[in-house]
């Protein structure tokens, strides 16, 4: 399988902090790949980090063959990746269409830009619904399917997902695993970081545990559910 995305040796510090202190990992074409780790084993910064949200200390990230390290946080869709950072972070004093129309910034095409928000409005019924009401006012369900809509927009080939389903009711958890496998039969590719271990592990195909800023172990979703780490990694939580 092609590699889609490539991390070589990533650090990122913040002042004296070393949050990732060197990690290398890659994700294929077509795969959904889960980031797991405690708090503050350093995830969000590693998602960060790829987005251009938070720099890259050192190391390198490759994406789709080019170099995206030193990119502009605003360059970085346009070259076909997208985050949909933790906490749900939605323009909450703008309706919920022009979120979206926020989110096809990188998109010059009317008609696409037409296309992906229809897209969206198929997986999220609910956002369609909505779509003049102010996002402040969504539910936190709803905020969170804007958020990963809003991701979606500019037609991303790799989709960066930090907690998608932290703080939502279980039947809402089990629509947005649901959603993400669908993506991924599309023909997404999906890099996951989750809280939910059970959860994430049910619909990835590998995952990376991450501890104190270092990868600890990876492996295919089976041996993550069955080996030691995982599960001193259950227990432990
Ligand atoms: N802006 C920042 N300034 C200083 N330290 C930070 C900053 N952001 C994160 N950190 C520190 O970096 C470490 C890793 O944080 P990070 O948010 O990446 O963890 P995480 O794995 O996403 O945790 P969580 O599961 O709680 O979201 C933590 O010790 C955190 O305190
Ligand atoms: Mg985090």
């Amino acid at each position: 399988m092609t590699s889609l995305l490539k991390l070589e040796n990533c650090k990122v510090r913040y002042g004296a902090v070393e949050a990732v202190r060197g990690i290398n990992l890659e994700i294929r074409k077509g795969e959904i790949v889960a980031l797991l780790g405690a708090n503050g084993a350093g995830k969000s910064s590693t998602m960060n980090a790829i987005a251009g949200l938070t720099p890259v200390a050192e190391g390198k990230v490759w994406f789709e063959g080019r170099d995206i390290t030193d990119l502009d946080p605003e360059e970085i869709p346009i070259s076909g990746l997208t985050l949909s950072p933790e906490g749900r972070r939605v323009f909450g004093t703008l309706s919920v269409d022009d979120n979206l129309r926020m989110g096809a910034y990188a998109i010059r095409d009317k008609a696409s830009i037409q296309t992906a928000r229809e897209r969206v409005f198929d997986l999220f019924p609910i956002l369609a619904e909505r779509r003049n009401q102010y996002a402040g006012t969504l539910s936190g369900g709803q905020q969170q399917m804007l958020a990963i809509g809003r991701a979606l927009m500019c037609n991303p080939r790799l989709l960066l997902l930090d907690e998608p389903s932290l703080g939502l009711a279980p039947l809402i958890v089990e629509q947005v695993f649901v959603l993400i496998e669908k993506l991924r039969d599309e023909g997404s590719t999906i890099f996951l970081v989750e809280q939910n271990v059970t959860g994430a592990l049910q619909i990835a195909d590998r995952a990376y545990m991450m501890a104190s800023g270092l990868i600890r172990s990876e492996g295919t979703a089976e041996e993550m559910r069955t080996g030691d780490m995982a599960a001193s990694y259950l227990v432990g939580h």
